[in-house]
């Protein structure tokens, strides 16, 4: 099969479309699919981006990214982790997704595989796939809080495997990953020559506990960030991702010729969103809100959640009570009660059919609404 064959439409994109359909018959359609903040950008943001453009500084900045918001990271790490991290190892990427598109361009070739929880984003199965690698999806339940864990890693692991990603907090499932786990993740990577990758696009979104950065424990882990969850910043493209110094050339390499650099506007205004507080807090108590209601509701008609999620803003449900193809259930809420949520397909394989994922990026009024249809299922 030919490398593109391979790659799969984000499946959630078709049921979006299905719900714009409706709404422009005039019907009201809750979303709960979508795993985009619904509040705006934080005001000190806007206003920062609004004077760089009058200030005339449109040109590229190097392909690493801005030095000030490369150092502006370094000193992040500092106070939020207590890790010191050189700002050169900081690399500024278009999102998140650019510095995934990045680092398996850099890591693998052609049949290297990296080890991925299923279920899990489904994107990163595709960044490999487009790299020339092969993911290897490994079914995780709730004894592991659906993450890897040190022993799946062990078993897993063959002579062609070069990395392992967490993503913590997880998607879709909110949940947290032991922080002993993943230091004994970290340790089993870097025994075997390979790396941990760890996605933490979602800390700062958490409700109980702070999750540590792989950096603590191991100073080889490839940390990838970015600003579209925890700033409200997607539109915007802006992420990061932080490499062992051995692999600065390379990359730098890569992002000269894949996209040059991260937008300028978007890396002088993600300076700011660093100093934003407040606005920044705000969200994530209305989040905080949103999830507390929806894990009390949720169980009461009929989704099970097995593990509370801490994180993120998603919420993952067995949904074993109420049908055995998640898919059908998730098609027939839309077209019947406008409700629009995520079947376990879009996150992998491992009793997908048996579980939904509900997003609350989406305000209280509709939150309410939704369960209010729900409850006539
Ligand atoms: C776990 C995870 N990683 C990465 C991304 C990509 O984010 P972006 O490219 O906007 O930074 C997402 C988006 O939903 C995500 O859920």
């Amino acid at each position: 099969m030919r490398r593109i064959d391979c790659i799969e439409p984000f499946r959630v994109m078709q049921l979006l479309e299905r719900a714009k359909e409706l709404e422009s018959t005039g019907r009201k359609i809750i979303h709960m699919e979508i795993g985009e903040p619904d509040f705006p950008t934080p005001r000190s943001v806007i206003e920062a981006a609004k004077a760089h453009l009058d200030n005339g500084d449109q040109f590229y900045t190097p392909s690493t990214g801005a030095p000030e918001l490369q150092q502006a990271l370094s000193q992040w790490y500092q106070d939020e982790y207590g890790v010191a991290v050189d700002s050169k190892r900081i690399l500024i990427t278009p999102g998140t997704s650019g510095a995934f598109s990045l680092i398996y361009a850099v890591l693998l070739e052609a049949g290297e595989s990296v080890l991925l929880s299923d279920p899990g984003y489904p994107c990163q199965r595709n960044f490999i796939r487009l790299a020339g690698g092969n993911p290897v999806n490994v079914p995780v339940g709730p004894e592991n809080r659906y993450h890897l864990s040190d022993s799946l890693v062990q078993q897993r692991w063959q002579a062609e495997t070069r990395a392992a990603v967490v993503i913590n907090p997880g998607n879709p499932t909110g949940t947290l990953i032991n922080p002993d786990e993943l230091k004994r993740i970290a340790s089993a990577c870097r025994e075997r020559d390979g790396y941990l990758i760890s996605d933490e696009i979602y800390h700062g979104l958490t409700y109980g506990t702070r999750p540590p950065c792989a950096l603590q424990f191991d100073d080889n882990a490839i940390v990838v960030n970015g600003f579209s969850k925890r700033w409200a910043m997607t539109g915007w493209r802006i992420g990061w991702i932080i490499v062992p110094e051995a692999l600065i050339d390379a990359c730098r390499r890569v992002m000269q010729n894949i996209f040059i650099a991260a937008p300028t506007l978007s890396q002088h205004a993600a300076i700011t969103a660093l100093k934003e507080r407040a606005a920044v807090e705000s969200m994530r108590l209305a989040y905080d809100e949103r999830r507390q209601f929806l894990l009390r509701e949720l169980p009461k008609l009929g989704f099970e959640i097995v593990v509370e999620p801490q994180g993120a803003f998603y919420i993952y449900a067995n949904v074993e009570k109420l049908t055995d193809d998640s898919r059908t259930f998730c098609w027939k809420l839309l077209e019947e009660k406008g409700v629009a949520i995520t079947p376990g397909e879009d996150f992998g394989t491992y009793q997908s059919d048996r579980h939904v994922r509900f997003s609350y990026a989406t305000g209280m009024d509709e939150l309410k609404e939704g369960i209010r249809r729900l409850s006539t299922l």
